[in-house]
C-alpha cells in the first residue's frame, strides 16, 4: 500500500483496526514466551495500539514504528501522561517520539536500520505482516530479519481468509506462505488456530466464508 493510502485512513479516522482494549491473544500468549521484564519490544505499523501500553505495564521498553504522524500524535494525547510531552527528535529520515519508556518511530518501517532501533530483546507483529500486499510483504520480513538478532523472539498475529473473496488489507497470509518465507530466518511455532469469521461482521458482511486467526511464537535464529 502507499503512504498516501495508510494517511487517508487515519485522517478519515477509518481505523477499524484499532481496538480500544488491549489484544486478548496478546495477553493470552505473550506469557508463554518468557521475555525478560525489562526487554525492549519492537512493535512494527504499531499504530495508536494499546497493546504498546500493556507491555509498557509489564515493565518492557516499547519501539514502535509507525508511518501517519497522527497516528503518533493521537497514541501520544489519548494514552499518554496528561500533563507530559512526548519529547520529539528528527534522526535522518525519520522523527524519533518518545514519552516514559515508549517510543514511536515516525516513518516508513522499510527504511528503519539497525542503527535507528538499537537493541531489541523482542517483537510483536499484530495487523503488520498482514497490512502489506503480497508484492511488499517479503521486503517486510526481510527488515525484520535485518533488524532483530539472533535469540529474539515475539509473536505474531495473521489472518487467513480466501483472498479472492475480498480484498486486502488486511491481506490474508496462510500458515504454507509463513513457513515457505519465513522458516529461513525464524523458529516457528503455530501456538493457535481459531475461526473468528462470527468476530469480524466485516468479513461476513463482505460474504467471506471462512476466517481463521494463528498466533505464532518466532525466535529468531
Ligand atoms: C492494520 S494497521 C495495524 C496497527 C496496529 N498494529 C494495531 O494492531 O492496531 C497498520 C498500520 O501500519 C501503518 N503503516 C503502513 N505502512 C507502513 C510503513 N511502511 N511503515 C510504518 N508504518 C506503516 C499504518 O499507518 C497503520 O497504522
Amino acid at each position: 500500500m502507499k503512504a498516501s493510502f495508510w494517511n487517508e485512513r487515519w485522517e478519515k479516522q477509518q481505523i477499524g483496526f484499532h481496538s480500544e482494549d488491549v489484544n486478548p491473544l496478546l495477553v493470552k500468549y505473550w506469557p508463554h514466551i518468557k521475555v525478560k521484564p525489562n526487554a525492549r519490544v519492537l512493535v512494527p505499523l504499531c499504530g495508536k495500539s494499546l497493546d504498546m501500553c500493556y507491555f509498557n505495564e509489564m515493565g518492557h521498553s516499547v519501539l514502535g514504528c509507525e508511518l501517519s504522524e497522527l497516528a503518533v500524535t493521537q497514541f501520544f494525547s489519548e494514552y499518554g501522561k496528561p500533563d507530559a510531552a512526548p519529547k520529539r527528535t528528527q534522526i535522518g529520515l525519520h522523527q524519533h517520539v518518545e514519552l516514559e519508556g515508549v517510543k514511536i518511530i515516525q516513518g516508513d518501517m522499510l527504511a528503519l536500520t539497525p542503527q535507528d532501533c538499537g537493541h531489541i530483546d523482542a517483537f510483536y507483529d499484530r495487523a503488520a505482516l498482514i497490512a502489506w500486499p503480497e508484492t511488499l510483504r517479503l521486503a517486510y520480513v526481510e527488515k525484520l530479519m535485518m533488524l532483530l538478532p539472533a535469540g529474539s523472539q515475539g509473536l505474531l498475529i495473521t489472518l487467513d481468509y480466501p483472498q479472492e473473496v475480498m480484498s486486502g488489507p488486511p491481506f490474508s497470509v496462510q500458515n504454507d506462505w509463513i513457513m515457505a518465507n519465513m522458516a529461513s530466518g525464524f523458529v516457528i511455532e503455530r501456538l493457535s488456530c481459531e475461526d473468528v469469521l462470527q468476530d469480524n461482521p466485516k468479513f461476513i458482511r463482505k460474504q467471506v466464508p471462512w476466517l481463521t486467526e494463528s498466533v505464532y511464537r518466532l525466535v529468531r535464529q
